[in-house]
């Protein structure tokens, strides 16, 4: 893969990413959260912003600055990032959702702290919206990459991700493997394409991780084949 980030290349396009993991309340004190630290995310806005895209990063709570010349938007809950998603996505020319999303949230929000009572308790919970694959089915040109995090079968389930949610390109990371995945600063990754290409790569730090899809992203775009 040739590497573009310094390139330019991606100058007058419009990307949108998302990072983080989401948060979900379950009153004003506690949420059901995971172990995304935002590094990936962070990383693949820096390296679109450094390739000369004018980048929107809408990021779940993390401990990150946003990386230099990068807009930020901060969400919390899924449906938050949903909605800012999806009210940008008309306008942009690529989307990469490497955000951890909850995929349920707490049917209810407590209005005031949940009391301990010394009994059993179970939260109930409901599904939240699938905004990747509702990218998907919005898609008209634009280039959309998905990220799947797996502790087993990562080529089988990646795969099926990569078909369902229609994406261009879906990064795929076996997060069990030390060296990748939540909360480090290297990443293991395959690259899969709905064509059946794959690209393996060695252990990487995630910003070399980010240049390299960039230069995928603008393959894809069609851009800078010089
Ligand atoms: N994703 C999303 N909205 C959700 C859940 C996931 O946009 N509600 C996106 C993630 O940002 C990621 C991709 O879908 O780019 C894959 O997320 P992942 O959790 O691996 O897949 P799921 O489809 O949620 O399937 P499962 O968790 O059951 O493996
Ligand atoms: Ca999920």
């Amino acid at each position: 893969t040739q590497l573009f980030s310094k390139s330019e290349c991606l100058k007058g396009k419009r990307a949108l990413v998302t990072a983080g993991g989401t948060q979900e309340p379950l009153d004003p004190v506690r949420y059901l959260g995971n172990r995304s630290s935002g590094r990936m995310g962070y990383a693949v806005a820096q390296a679109l912003q450094e390739a000369g895209a004018e980048t929107i990063l809408v990021s779940a709570p993390t401990d990150l600055p946003a990386p230099h010349g990068v807009s930020r938007m901060s969400v919390q809950t899924a449906l938050e990032m949903y909605d800012a998603v999806l009210a940008n996505f008309p306008n942009m020319d690529v989307i990469v959702k490497a955000a951890a999303v909850a995929d349920y949230r707490p049917a209810t929000r407590a209005e005031q702290k949940i009391k301990k009572d010394g009994t059993n308790r179970t939260i109930e919970l409901v599904p939240n919206p699938d905004i990747l694959a509702e990218l998907g089915r919005r898609k008209t040109s634009q280039v959309l990459i998905g990220f799947a995090a797996e502790t087993e079968n990562l080529l089988v389930n990646a795969q099926e991700k990569m078909h369902r949610k229609n994406v261009n390109l879906l990064v795929a990371n076996d997060v069990t493997k030390p060296g990748a995945g939540f909360g480090s600063p290297t990443n293991i990754v395959s690259f899969l394409f709905p064509d059946g290409r794959r690209i393996d790569f060695p252990q990487m730090s995630k910003l070399e991780v980010a240049r390299n899809l960039v230069g995928e992203i603008a393959n894809l775009l069609g851009d800078c084949n010089k």
